[in-house]
């Protein structure tokens, strides 16, 4: 029984001269959420619109389902669903409609289509604008439109490239909530972002990429420790570092700490606990391929 959903070997991508993705390697377990997080232009839509079966690589090979994205394309492509970075719905249409079409589109009945439709309009929230044009929808409507259309007909596999790109924070949250309902379904989940609290909170297994190259892999846990310990901070009375002391965060070691420190101190020091944020691991990591 094969346990990967998606398994990458040395796909490597030209547009002409500029080596767009450089021999990309990884395996995403079923089940789980992977991650690819990069800045703009690294590379991730390039490497969606292979694995997605868009686009062909120069070298090296990948395996959806088990199944080779060349030599199996049509199986592949019924293995997964795919929700692109800009929008692919139709303004002039409502919400009902594009449901109903895709699900036309996509081989259901009439009567099908309209009960998936209903119910994915539900599941996203969407029900009260049912009736009305897109085009009227605000950015997180539309996005959440975008995501049912590509979940008409159910696929174990679900690419989404940037999904909350643009967002407030209030809708990329229902965004959030959405794709952790999918996980919970069994649904395996291939996202890119720029954000890296996004995939600090969605993903199992992040990959940074960067210039076409993954330079790490990790669970967010294993990203964050990669660029060292959680901090105690002390700070003076103008919110002045005035002390750092590497600390394992457990109760023992903090009252031990300050047991150790609290009479040095000038008065109206404060402390806090600074944890590594995933901007700190990709600035550390991103900076080291800089010039190279
Ligand atoms: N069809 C194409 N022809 C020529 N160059 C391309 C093509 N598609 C992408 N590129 C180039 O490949 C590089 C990677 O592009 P890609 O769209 O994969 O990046 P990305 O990580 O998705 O960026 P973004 O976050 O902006 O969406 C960029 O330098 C881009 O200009
Ligand atoms: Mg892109």
């Amino acid at each position: 029984m094969n346990e990967l959903a998606i398994q990458v070997n040395g796909l490597q991508k030209k547009f002409g001269n500029q080596m767009v993705l450089e021999g990309i390697n990884f395996t995403v377990q079923k089940g789980e959420i992977f991650a690819l997080l990069g800045p703009n232009g690294a590379g991730k839509t390039t490497l969606i619109n292979i694995l997605s079966t868009l686009a062909e690589p120069d070298a090296g090979d990948a395996l959806i389902n088990g199944l080779d994205i060349k030599s199996n394309k049509e199986k592949v492509k019924s293995s997964i669903s795919l929700t692109g970075q800009f929008a692919a719905v139709d303004e002039m249409l409502t919400g009902t409609e594009n449901l109903q079409m895709m699900g036309r589109l996509s081989g259901l009945s009439a009567l099908e289509a309209r009960s998936r439709g209903k119910k994915l309009l539900q599941q996203f929230d969407l029900t009260a604008v049912a009736q009305k044009r897109v085009k009227t929808y605000s950015g997180g409507m539309r996005r959440r439109l975008d995501l049912a259309v590509s979940l008409v007909v159910p696929r174990p596999i679900i690419f989404l490239d940037e999904p909350t790109t643009g967002l407030d924070s209030r809708s990329r949250r229902e965004l959030w909530d959405i794709i952790l309902q999918l996980a919970r379904e069994g649904v395996t989940i291939f996202l890119t972002t720029q954000y890296l609290e996004e995939a600090d909170q969605l993903a199992d297994t992040i990959a940074v990429i960067s210039k076409g190259r993954i330079v790490a892999t990790g669970t967010p846990e294993e990203m964050k420790s990669r660029i060292g310990k959680e901090m105690v901070e002390l700070r003076n009375d103008k919110d002045e570092i005035i002390h750092e002391i590497p600390t394992s965060g457990r109760i023992e070691d903090i009252r031990q700490i300050i047991e150790d420190i609290a009479s040095g101190v000038p008065e109206g020091t404060r402390m806090s606990i600074r944890r590594p944020s995933l901007d700190d691991v990709f600035l550390s990591l991103t900076s080291e391929k800089e010039g190279s």
